[in-house]
């Protein structure tokens, strides 16, 4: 007969599991944090992670008399607390210890604005974006010249870890924005979806190393990729009241399962040339995926965007939409004509505005005793 469950039996359980584990490991060797994602390698974390369930992106400005030499012991500070916190370990003097034990996936993630080379009196690999006819950019949300972006499955890690690196960056840095996101997950078994209801996220470049990481270029930067963020809010009173048919036809994809309008499931090649019996094109010319399109795979951008939602405005509308982050080895020849093709006609524009925009050269990882920007601030 199988004995009943008890919680005494499955405490006595757990720890005979532990002593097990315990043996195998030399003794004085804390044990590996759950769900740790590894901080050290060739190229940053946060960037071809499975997109974690909550992120942060926090734009700091440096504070006047930041120059090379004090950015870089900037960036070995947080390079010490990210290791630490993203391996469920404390931060140097951290406030709060307890807070740091449960990663979650947590990742932390530098990037570069054109500023922080000003300051450091470096040439910069990235410059702010052309203005496009659609933008209606705030100040509040735009440009920065330290991006930290944060991502975990779990909020109290990441509003943790966001609290330590603002800390320790205060002497050298201030806060200019943070946004905050929130997405599904890998293991909700399907791709993510935006406020809108869309499946968002099923074209994407499948050779990193052509369409994300830098192999040419600067030698410092080599193994990294630089990050397009745009704060983009969703008109959803608008798109509500809007018919299904009229939401499918603006993207050129169901609602349901995310096929083209010319197939039947979500990975179906569109059909661009498929016309319906009175001769108009079944995709639109101005839908979505057919102004986004790119066909060479060594030139597409790698989203990974993620939701928000600040609740609602003082006027009762809805004040949210999409903080679209966009990885690709070359601003210019990937994300630059896509944007344009955009602006000049897509159906989608009815609904959504772009209110922030910022650029930021994302360096490579680093070894176990590095710090991130080393190879460029040393
Ligand atoms: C709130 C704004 C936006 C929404 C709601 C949105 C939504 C979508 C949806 C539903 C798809 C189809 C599914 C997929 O492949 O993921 C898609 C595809 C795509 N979007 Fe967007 N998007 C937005 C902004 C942008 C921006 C600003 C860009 C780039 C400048 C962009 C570039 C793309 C690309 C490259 C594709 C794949 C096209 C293909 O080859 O099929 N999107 N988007």
């Amino acid at each position: 007969m199988t004995p009943p469950l008890t919680r005494r039996g499955l405490l006595a359980g757990g720890a005979a599991t532990m002593v097990g584990a315990l043996a195998a490991r030399p003794t004085g060797q804390a044990p590996p944090a759950p769900a740790a994602e590894p901080f050290d390698g060739v190229h940053q974390a946060g960037i071809a992670t499975p997109p974690q369930a909550h992120a942060v992106f926090a734009g700091f400005d440096l504070r006047a008399g930041t120059g090379r030499e004090a950015i870089g012991r900037l960036l070995r500070l947080l390079t010490d607390d990210a290791r630490r916190l993203t391996a469920g370990r404390p931060a140097l003097a951290d406030t709060e210890p307890e807070l740091a034990t449960v990663p979650a996936r947590l990742t932390v993630t530098f990037g570069f604005g054109p500023g922080l080379f000003a300051a450091a009196d470096l040439e910069s690999p990235v410059r702010p974006l052309p203005p496009f006819k659609t933008d209606h950019l705030r100040k509040q949300w735009s440009g920065a010249d330290l991006l930290v972006h944060i991502g975990s499955d779990d909020t109290l890690t990441l509003a943790h870890a966001l609290r330590m690196i603002v800390k320790d960056a205060r002497a050298f840095a201030r806060v200019r924005w943070t946004q905050r996101g929130f997405r599904r997950t890998a293991s909700s078994g399907e791709t993510q979806r935006n406020l809108m209801g869309q499946l968002d996220g099923t074209v994407n470049p499948t050779d990193l190393d052509r369409a994300v990481w830098i192999s040419d270029g600067p030698q410092w930067l080599r193994g990294g990729t630089t990050l397009v963020l745009r704060r983009i809010r969703m008109k959803l009173e608008e798109w509500d009241a809007t018919d299904r048919v009229g939401r499918e036809f603006t993207i050129g994809r169901r609602l349901d399962n995310g096929a083209p309008l010319t197939g039947r499931y979500e990975r179906d090649e569109p059909d661009f040339d498929q016309v319906t019996r009175v001769g108009f094109p079944v995709i639109s010319e101005f839908a979505h995926i057919r102004r986004a399109r790119v066909e060479d795979p060594g030139l597409r951008i790698l989203r990974r965007p993620y939701n928000y939602d600040e609740g609602l405005s003082p006027d009762g509308r809805s004040d949210s939409g999409l903080l679209f982050a966009s990885y690709q080895a070359d601003i210019e020849r990937q994300f630059i004509p896509i944007q344009r093709r955009l602006a000049e006609g897509d159906l989608l524009n009815e609904w959504v505005t772009t209110i922030g925009s910022a650029v930021f050269a994302i360096p490579p990882g680093c070894s176990p005793t590095g710090w991130i920007g080393e190879r460029l601030l040393a």
